[in-house]
Formats: C-alpha cells, sequence, structure tokens
C-alpha cells in the first residue's frame, strides 16, 4: 500500500480532465444523512443570527442528557456549576466562560449551540464530540444551571421547603468558604473577552511564579502572543 499509486488529499492528478483528484459533489445530489434540511437544528441560527428556542421538545429525559453530556465535555473547564472554574483553569487554562453573567443569562439559546459546534475564542470546538441533538440537550441544560444559580422561593411549588447552600455547608462541616466565590490560584490565566489578544505568560515572569503554565491548545511558545480566532 505504501507503494501503490493512490491520490494523496488535495492533490492534482491528470487523469481527470478537471486535474482534480478530489471529486466535487455530483449537482443536485444529497449524500446519506447529509439532508440537513432543518437548518435551526444544525446550525443554531436563523437567517444567520442565533436563534432562541428548542428545536424539538424539551423533557426531563432531555434535561438528564444534557447534565449528562455537559458534565463529560464541558466541566473540566467550567466546572460542575458553570462559573469557568474547572480543573483545567485552575491549572493553568484560559478562565472559562462564567455562564452566571447577565450577557451569557439573557443570551439566546442558539448561542450556546454555536459555541459548541464552532468554539469561541480561547475554546475550541466540540462538534466531533457532541452531535447536534446533544449541542441542543446541553444549552437546555446550562439554562437550567442559570436558573438553579439565581432560584428562590418562588421558583419552587408552593410549600416546598427550601435550604440555603451556606446553612447545608455549615451542616456537613464544609469550611465557611465554601460557598464564596472561588479563588483560582496564580497559575490559572484569563481568556480573552472583548477580543483583547491572549498573552501566554513568559516562565519566571512575576504573573505565574516558577510555575510557567503552558497552553494546552495552541502551538504557540510562551510568551507569544495568540491572536483571538
Ligand atoms: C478546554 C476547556 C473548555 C471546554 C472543555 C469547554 N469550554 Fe467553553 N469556554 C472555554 C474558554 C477558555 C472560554 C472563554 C473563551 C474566550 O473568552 O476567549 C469558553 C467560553 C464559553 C462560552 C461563553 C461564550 C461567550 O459568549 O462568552 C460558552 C457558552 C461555552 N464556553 C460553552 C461551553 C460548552 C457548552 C462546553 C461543553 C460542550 C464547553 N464550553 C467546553 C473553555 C472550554
Amino acid at each position: 500500500m505504501q507503494d501503490q499509486p493512490k491520490f494523496f488529499p488535495q492533490r492534482g492528478t491528470d487523469f481527470y480532465a478537471d486535474g482534480r483528484s478530489v471529486r466535487p459533489q455530483v449537482e443536485n445530489t444529497v449524500a446519506r444523512n447529509q439532508l440537513h434540511e432543518d437548518s435551526y437544528f444544525y446550525t443554531g441560527l436563523v437567517n444567520g443570527k442565533e436563534g432562541d428556542g428548542m428545536p424539538y421538545p424539551v423533557t426531563m429525559a432531555v434535561l438528564e442528557r444534557g447534565q449528562e453530556r455537559y458534565n463529560v465535555y464541558c466541566t473540566p473547564c467550567h466546572s460542575r456549576v458553570g462559573n469557568g472554574e474547572g480543573m483545567i483553569v485552575q491549572r493553568g487554562y484560559a478562565h472559562a466562560g462564567d455562564f452566571h453573567t447577565t450577557r451569557l443569562e439573557t443570551a439566546p439559546l442558539g448561542h450556546f449551540f454555536y459555541v459548541i459546534a464552532n468554539g469561541y475564542g480561547a475554546m475550541p470546538d466540540y462538534s466531533a464530540q457532541v452531535a447536534p441533538a446533544d449541542r441542543w440537550a446541553i444549552a437546555a441544560y446550562i439554562k437550567a444551571l442559570q436558573l438553579s444559580q439565581k432560584a428562590t422561593q418562588a421558583d419552587v411549588p408552593a410549600g416546598t421547603k427550601t435550604e440555603s447552600l451556606s446553612s447545608i455547608a455549615e451542616k456537613e462541616g464544609f469550611p465557611e468558604s465554601f460557598t464564596k466565590p472561588w479563588v483560582l490560584p496564580p497559575t490559572a490565566t484569563y481568556g480573552t473577552p472583548n477580543d483583547q489578544s491572549f498573552v501566554l505568560p513568559t516562565p519566571g515572569s512575576s504573573s505565574t511564579g516558577s510555575t510557567a503554565p503552558v497552553s494546552a491548545h495552541s502551538p504557540a511558545a510562551a510568551g507569544q502572543t495568540v491572536p483571538k480566532q
């Protein structure tokens, strides 16, 4: 196989009249499994803008699926509560988005789908890992997660007993700081909000101490400026 004649991807050939080894799609045909008629389901966009609303009904099973997929693919960076301070961030990755800001609380549902499908700034895309139906399930779960962080007595059925997280933490013997916003260690770096360039710290520079983080997702060397994608 090493030596037999073959076409390499995107390399030309004189075998076909148009000089291309890769054959173009036959006009007016659709390959099996590629009939994406419902474009909102596949893109999260309506007329080029992020749409709001689920393309299929949300049930408890959908939210549970979304929670499970979120916990697998998003918590390493965004954490289980969605504050953007997951384990990878705590060990030096760019600060992941906090879902509990007004901007993201009011963002259309299609935004979450779109970010999973296409990535966002320092965040790589998860289109290969997370299928479209699961992207929507995760987006729906993030909405539930956002609600959960600001829920009031009025959000639960009348008569349901609620307890504050701090009183539960106290009862369970957690330290007082447990319910306070998490403090990131100095090795964590910050993302690229407002289209600012993201500068990787250089080894030994004062902001990083002795352990300089190496960006896992970028081939750039430490100290180089990584342009926002
Ligand atoms: C490898 C770490 C990593 C993983 C895993 C990850 N993200 Fe992110 N995410 C980031 C970072 C970093 C940012 C901030 C990017 C920036 O501002 O440049 C971000 C930002 C976001 C934002 C905010 C976009 C905005 O408008 O500010 C959303 C929404 C988001 N991620 C959703 C997800 C979802 C859903 C998943 C799981 C499918 C996920 N992310 C997995 C690192 C990650």
